[in-house]
């Protein structure tokens, strides 16, 4: 394949809270890393598809992968073959689990999205339009959508809200521009040369791959995100997506 996709699904969900890894937390009946595989399954162009999951989930997530491959099979038999999904231990931080999905890259991949398996919902639309995009630039592509809130600057008092629910978070230093703004999404596509060489050299703390990528000194561009993408964080995200999925299910 000449396109690999790496999902990121070793988190370990805190903020959910749901007592279990995120990607594995059931969304209308099925782990949220089954509805993120079903969408990148679903591209256009055959991909290496490489999955990084908690030790303790490998056997777990070797189901679910065989489950979606011979779904997708079945709902398109013009398809070559069903597409081969590959299980990879997780590290610690979210850019330890990328390294040791692009150490699974096969030989001929030269472009490599990373997708978070926490946006469950999606489309396989967004990935394709991602791999056209670094495919005709050449660029890092990441999925962006316009900030809709005014976003203030603060200087955040923390022991301030700390000590009294409610109360104010700190003092605004200023607005920022809307317009420059972009909510950035995943999948990110990269020419794989240039994210292999950029991760190598990234400090341990960066958790966007994006970021990475801008600091060695490549230009990353955006490309428009779709809604469908958002990163399910909390519970309130996850009753969204349930009722987004049962809306779509009538
Ligand atoms: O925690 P957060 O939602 O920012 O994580 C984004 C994605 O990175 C999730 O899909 C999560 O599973 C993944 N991740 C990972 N390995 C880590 C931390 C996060 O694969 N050590």
């Amino acid at each position: 394949p000449l396109v690999a996709v790496i999902v990121v699904a070793a988190g370990s969900g805190t903020r959910l809270a749901l007592g279990q890894p995120k990607a594995f937390v059931p969304l209308q009946g099925r782990p949220m890393l089954t509805h993120a595989l079903q969408g990148v399954a679903g591209m256009r162009e055959s991909a290496q598809i490489i999955v990084v999951v908690p030790e303790d989930r490998v056997a777990q997530a070797r189901l679910i992968a065989a489950q979606v491959s011979a779904e997708c099979a079945a709902d398109a038999p013009a398809r070559a073959s069903a597409p081969a999904i590959e299980i990879v231990v997780g590290g610690s931080s979210r850019q330890e689990s990328v390294q040791r999905g692009l150490a699974r890259l096969h030989p001929s991949v030269e472009i490599v999205l990373v997708h978070d398996a926490a946006r469950a919902l999606t489309p396989a639309a967004l990935a394709d339009a991602v791999v056209d995009a670094v495919r005709t630039t050449g660029h890092g592509i990441i999925p962006g959508l316009a900030v809709s809130d005014t976003i203030k600057r603060v200087a955040v008092a923390v022991a301030v809200a700390d000590a009294v629910p409610g109360a104010r978070l700190g003092t605004v230093l200023g607005t920022v521009d809307r317009s420059e703004l972009a909510a950035v999404q995943t999948p990110q596509g990269f020419p794989r040369h240039v994210l292999t060489a950029a991760v190598a050299a990234a400090s341990p703390e960066m958790t966007d791959d994006a970021a990475i990528v801008a600091a060695a000194g490549h230009p990353v561009r955006v490309i428009d995100g779709h809604p469908l993408a958002f990163k399910i964080t909390t519970r309130a995200d996850l009753n969204r997506a349930e009722h987004l999925l049962a809306a779509a299910g009538e």
